[in-house]
């Protein structure tokens, strides 16, 4: 932010107004972030108020494709441009349309969480995993200088990618991969004074990885560096890392939020302040983490998302809570199903009671404002979950090939079912070396439950299964 003295005078009247409008979306926000979650998922901050003064009367969200704002005078896009006033500018910046995803979004993660919360949203989840970690990983001093992060290995493929080609080999940053995230002594051994942050995917793309959230946050407070969760399976109708903990929520909006399949976004959210040593001249660097990225980094990299995709996530986000309760309820019925199948090896389903980590799992994927008629939140733990088809990888390919019902695609968190094969499809890029670390075998078959009849998603697998 710019010091007010450097400006034109003339400025001073639109701070003023600034200041008020200020005061009053900051009204809306807190009267907004004491309502019930589903009520913050279908309305946001798009009050009545908002629609009438604003937008005509518009009951839902209007979509400004505009790239750009007008401006009364030279002294408001002075003011503007300087970050002074509240406004939009250019769509690379900021947007209306994607302004109301956002405010949407920091107060869903944030919900009860007892932080106020932020959120910038971007073009995809792998504009907001590189967003959220790339302020992390600048010099600190003059000469030669040991970065390093530390990271689960169960991440999806393009995260292990970025971090081990992008960032590692291209950059010379050392990435220290953790094999068993659950174990915190295998995080705590990675650590040093050049670590500048944890990063860890809750539940994992695919494998189902879990860890414990809050530990995993205190250590990493313990050395002053934020934790970073990616809760893109979970979404924060079933988890809130922010709640246990963890400084930086990232999403790929692209899966469960936006389920109809239509629109490609990521999302960073992050609670006020976070935890960092890092100098940064910014006082929103730590102040405001989220708000900082997009109006300084994010303006430069040019990972804005279109207007058109933040409406389209929006629209799908105000049934998140009914719609990950449903596609849970589907996705264990159907676990519960390949988990006896004699052709199947293994199924890693955090919901299943067999699941190694599923007390664990238990303690945080919780379907929020639920009630389990004893008082106590029920649990529920998303619609991904991967099998192993017995035999050779030659087996796992048939199977696939034989579904009738549901889609071979390499995407996941859709109302309709899907499934891939990691190995040759979103994990084929790291390599064998990196799948063995990361147990991805060719056998595993990731599969996203949809809102089917769960009897017939059951019945394209067993006659898949029962071919071979
Ligand atoms: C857990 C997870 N994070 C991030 C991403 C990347 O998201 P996007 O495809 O929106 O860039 C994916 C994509 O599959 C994912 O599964």
């Amino acid at each position: 932010m710019s010091n007010e003295l450097e400006f034109n005078q003339g400025v001073g009247k639109y701070l003023q107004e600034a200041r008020k409008n200020l005061m009053e979306q900051e009204e809306i926000k807190r009267r907004t972030s004491s309502l019930k979650f589903d009520t913050i998922a279908v309305h946001g901050l798009y009050s009545i108020d908002e629609a009438i003064i604003r937008n005509q009367g518009a009951v839902i969200e209007p979509l400004y494709l505009a790239t750009s704002q007008g401006y009364r005078d030279s002294d408001e896009l002075e003011a503007a441009q300087a970050y002074l006033i509240p406004g939009w500018a250019y769509t690379r910046i900021s947007n209306p349309t994607t302004y109301y995803l956002e405010q949407a979004l920091a107060l869903l993660e944030g919900y009860q969480s007892g932080y106020e919360t932020s959120c910038a949203v971007t073009s995809s989840g792998m504009a907001a995993i590189n967003l959220a970690t790339e302020p992390f990983l600048v010099k600190q001093k003059e000469g030669p200088e040991r970065i390093n992060f530390v990271s689960s290995v169960q991440v999806y493929g393009g995260t292990y990618q970025l971090f081990s080609v992008r960032k590692a080999r291209e950059r010379g940053l050392e990435v220290r991969w953790i094999e068993h995230p659950e174990e915190l002594e295998e995080w705590k051994a990675k650590i040093d004074e050049n670590t500048r942050f944890l990063y860890v995917e809750a539940p994992s793309n695919p494998r189902q990885s879990f860890c414990e959230i809050k530990s995993l946050a205190d250590l990493a407070h313990a050395w002053e560096i934020p934790l970073i969760v990616d809760a893109t399976c979970a979404t924060p109708a079933l988890m809130r890392p922010i709640a246990w903990g963890a400084d930086i929520v990232v999403h790929s909006l692209t899966k469960s939020m936006t389920a109809s399949g239509l629109a490609i976004g990521g999302a960073i959210i992050s609670r006020r302040p976070i935890i960092t040593r890092l100098k940064n001249p910014d006082p929103k660097f730590k102040e405001n983490f989220a708000e900082y990225l997009k109006f300084w980094p994010a303006r430069d990299y040019g990972s804005a998302i279109s207007p058109f995709n933040a409406l389209l996530i929006l629209n799908d986000l105000r049934t998140l809570r009914m719609r990950m309760d449903f596609l849970s309820q589907n996705c264990l019925k159907v676990a519960e199903f390949l988990s006896q199948h004699p052709r199947v090896s293994r199924v890693d389903y955090l919901g299943l009671t067999s699941h190694r980590l599923h007390s664990l799992a238990s303690k945080y994927l919780k379907l929020v404002d639920s009630d389990d008629g004893r008082g106590q939140p029920v649990n529920r733990y998303g619609h991904l979950l991967s099998f192993r088809v017995e035999g050779t990888p030659d087996n796992a390919r048939k199977v696939f090939d034989r579904l009738r019902l549901i889609f071979r695609a390499t995407d996941l968190g859709r109302i309709k079912s899907l499934a891939t094969i990691p190995a040759i499809s979103t994990h084929q890029q790291q390599g064998e070396e990196a799948r063995r670390l990361a147990d991805i075998p060719p056998q595993l078959i990731r599969l996203c439950v949809g809102a089917e009849n769960p009897d017939d998603i059951v019945e394209d697998l067993n006659q898949a299964l029962n071919y071979l």
